[in-house]
């Protein structure tokens, strides 16, 4: 079984990104090769960069990275679901990438973007300028959501549709196909 992590992106209070996480990782629930777990970066609450060393060298001193480290290391997989602030991927994600380096390496990557009528699309072009620099594989078939604050409903549920769960479906056989060519070759 492959380890899928999906890694939310935004950290302030009432943040959306955990409803999307939840949403999608039901739905990787129905690919049995996948062990899912949802990662709340503003769960894990990881302070601005502070290791001394360049995290190639893996010398990390603090409890945090060499916990977050453990993590990423033991993914097979994963989906980030990207909010765009500022026409940009945000700071937290940018932040948390930063600190490792090898632990990120052949391994895809998946997105599902949400925001007003971009999509939180130019947060994902961002995000895969820099993963890509880690050498992770960007995954091109995306959920993209587009005005997705019409979809939380009262409940704080996301409501998809036919087409969105058609597109995560198509976006997740892709995701497996790149894990099992991309794990194969770590074998
Ligand atoms: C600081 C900030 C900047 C934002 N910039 C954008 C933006 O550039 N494009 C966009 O589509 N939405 C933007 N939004 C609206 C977000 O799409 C919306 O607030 C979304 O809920 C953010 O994700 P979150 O709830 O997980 O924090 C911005 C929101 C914040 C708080």
């Amino acid at each position: 079984m492959y380890k899928l992590k999906i890694i939310t992106t935004t950290t302030r209070p009432g943040r959306k990104g955990p409803i999307l996480a939840a949403w999608i990782a039901e739905i990787a629930k129905q690919y049995p090769d996948y062990h899912t777990e949802v990662i709340d970066l503003g769960e894990l609450k990881l302070p601005l960069m502070d290791e001394p060393e360049h995290p190639r060298f893996r010398k990390y001193q603090h409890e945090h990275t060499k916990k977050w480290s453990a993590t990423i290391d033991g993914a097979d997989a994963f989906i980030f679901i990207t909010a765009e602030y500022n026409y940009s991927m945000t700071a937290p994600v940018k932040n948390a990438i930063d600190y490792l380096f090898h632990e990120w390496a052949d391994k895809p990557a998946a997105f599902v973007s949400y925001g007003g009528a971009s999509g939180g699309t130019r947060a994902v072009q961002m995000l895969k300028q820099v993963l890509t620099t880690l050498k992770v594989v960007p995954v091109t078939e995306a959920v993209v959501l587009p005005f997705f604050a019409k979809m939380i409903n009262d409940e704080g549920g996301f409501e998809s549709n036919d087409g969105i769960d058609q597109s995560a479906h198509v976006m997740m056989k892709e995701l497996l196909r790149w894990t099992l060519l991309l794990r194969a070759k770590k074998a």
